[in-house]
């Protein structure tokens, strides 16, 4: 027996992303984005807005929305356990109410040697992209992701993203909390072809 919650925008697991961007004055900011992902090898789809439907989202009222489209870019850092708190002031607190959002969250920021917006320097990994669309009707944000890069802090000794250090959090929908990423559980592309 199933239990029908009714239409929620609820998936496991969400990510958390953070948007960084800089203004028409170069001026830094951030929100969180859980409606997002990669739509194909070299594109990332966010949805911005404040509504819940799923896809059909608008808000160009995020300071982040008018920044995207002012400076065409954008990165997209991973929240962290370790900055969850700040994490979460970033989508609690805009940009458009407080000038200096970023400095209240304690974050400091580098700009991207690939695309025209900020990288989180407390937000060792960021895919760092360039606007190819906004449609404020879908509120669908297409980026072309030109740029992958990870503090060395964060790499294994082969070079290699290592999830443990980055420790990337997740959005739980529906008890409103953040959650670190958990343990191994499979080979991809591998253990499925037991089963062939
Ligand atoms: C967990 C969580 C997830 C969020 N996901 C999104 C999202 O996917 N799209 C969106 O437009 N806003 C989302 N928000 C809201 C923005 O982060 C929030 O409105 C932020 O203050 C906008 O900041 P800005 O005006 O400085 O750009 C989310 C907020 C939270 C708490």
């Amino acid at each position: 027996m199933r239990k029908n919650f009714g239409a929620k925008p609820w998936t496991y697991p969400q990510p958390v992303f953070i948007l960084a961007t800089y203004d028409e004055n170069g001026v830094p900011d951030a929100m969180n984005a859980a409606w997002g992902g990669i739509s194909d090898d070299k594109e990332l789809t966010m949805c911005i807005s404040d509504d819940k439907e799923l896809t059909m989202c608008i808000s160009a009222g995020h300071k982040t929305t008018a920044n995207i489209l002012a400076r065409k870019a954008f990165t997209v850092s991973m929240a962290t356990a370790h900055q969850a708190v700040a994490c979460d002031y970033v989508d609690i607190e805009s940009g458009n109410r407080v000038a200096n959002k970023l400095e209240k969250a304690g974050w400091h920021t580098t700009k991207s040697e690939f695309v025209d917006a900020p990288l989180v320097d407390e937000l060792p990994m960021a895919v760092e992209c360039r606007l190819v669309s906004y449609d404020p009707e879908s509120c669908r944000l297409v980026g072309e992701i030109m740029n992958v890069c990870a503090e060395e802090s964060v790499l294994d000794s082969e070079g290699k993203i290592d999830v443990e250090k980055l420790a990337p959090i997740t959005f739980d929908p529906v008890h409103n909390v953040y959650r670190k990423l958990g343990e191994v559980v499979g080979q991809a592309f591998q253990d499925g072809a037991k089963l062939k």
